[in-house]
């Protein structure tokens, strides 16, 4: 068959979340194929977005030699077995975040992706957030000073489909990798503080994350409020930033003054985080905004995070950078 240049990306997984990505990639006209192993779930969004629904990841990679790559919105705990395997073909592979549950599953999923040229990349999509782009600029620049320290709080009600991992895996991972990429650096310490209440595994954590120059980040998330809030603060040495990732507000206190930045049109981080996904794939891009080594990290944090909260103890880690 005569491939046109159109790129072709197939869902695998489209429950809550994938079937986003199916919606954002048939709006850019490269939504290849879905995949999931609930069979109506498939067959619905097949018809609703004029695809195909294929039930297995071994009868879609059969029947669709000409994809170019696939989302892995599957549960966490499925994410290095599914990936591997795409990688294996020599497709290009968007896993949802965290990359895999284990930082040794992290590693050979790099590997994999190096020996056979493929692009990996995990969905830490606070990246594409216009407010933490903005924050992110004003930082780099040195708008409001040093960055000091961040706090992060995600909070909602229990997602009860998540019967894989607790809040650390699913959701603190999101505030690990913005602190990451804010500070631009890896902690050199974690402790955390995390319990079970109402779900199998923790359902609230506070997190603690010691960078270089006395520098530190708290990520605090429960599944205990009942409403969703997803809040942010920076302290630099000259102001401070507060936003919010869900209205993309920030606001910036400094002397005595407070400015609100105004920003265009409200863009869906979403969006934007396949756009670059595809921008990779097409050459248009050199490497992914959230390199595998980045999410690598993100797990190892998260493990960190776990056996802290386990032990009582601090963690001290050396992390590579991207
Ligand atoms: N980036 C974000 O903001 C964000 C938000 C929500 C979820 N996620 C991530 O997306 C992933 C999925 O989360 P969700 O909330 O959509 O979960 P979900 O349970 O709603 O959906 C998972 C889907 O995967 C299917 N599935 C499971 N194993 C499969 C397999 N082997 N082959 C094919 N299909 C399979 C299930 O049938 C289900 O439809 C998780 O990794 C989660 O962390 C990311």
């Amino acid at each position: 068959m005569v491939k046109d240049d159109k790129q072709r990306i197939a869902v695998i997984g489209v429950g809550g979340w994938g079937k986003n990505h199916v919606r954002v990639l048939h709006e850019m006209g490269v939504l290849g194929a879905i995949c999931d192993e609930d069979q109506l779930r498939a067959k619905e969004l097949a018809r609703l977005y004029e695809s195909r629904p294929y039930y297995s990841l071994d009868q879609l990679l059969e029947n669709e030699p000409d994809l170019d790559g696939c989302m892995v919105c599957t549960p966490t705990k499925t994410h290095f077995a599914i990936a591997k395997k795409i990688m294996e073909i020599g497709l290009h592979v968007f896993v949802e975040k965290p990359l895999a549950f284990s930082s040794k599953e992290c590693e050979q999923m790099i590997e994999l992706a190096k020996q056979k040229k493929v692009i990996l990349t995990s969905g830490y999509i606070e990246r594409f957030n216009p407010a933490i782009q903005d924050v992110k600029r004003l930082i780099d620049d040195h708008k409001y000073g040093d960055l000091l320290m961040m706090e992060f709080h995600r909070e909602n009600r229990m997602p009860l489909h998540i019967r894989d991992v607790g809040i650390i895996y699913d959701t603190s991972v999101h505030d690990i990798d913005t602190a990451m990429y804010l500070f631009n650096s890896t902690p050199h310490v974690v402790f955390a503080r995390s319990g079970t209440k109402f779900h199998s595994y923790e359902d609230f954590a506070t997190i603690m994350l010691g960078f270089d120059e006395q520098r530190v980040a708290i990520i605090a998330s429960n599944w205990i409020t009942p409403n969703r809030v997803r809040k942010f603060s920076a302290v630099c040495t000259d102001g401070i930033i507060t936003g919010d990732y869900i209205t993309q507000a920030i606001k910036i206190d400094y002397g005595d003054a407070t400015l609100i930045p105004r920003r265009g049109k409200f863009q869906e981080p979403l969006t934007l985080e396949l756009r670059s996904f595809l921008d990779v794939v097409t050459g248009k891009i050199k490497q992914p905004v959230v390199t595998p080594q980045d999410a690598t990290n993100v797990t190892k944090v998260a493990e960190a995070a776990l056996l802290s909260s386990n032990t009582g103890s601090p963690i001290y880690m050396d992390l590579k950078s991207r």
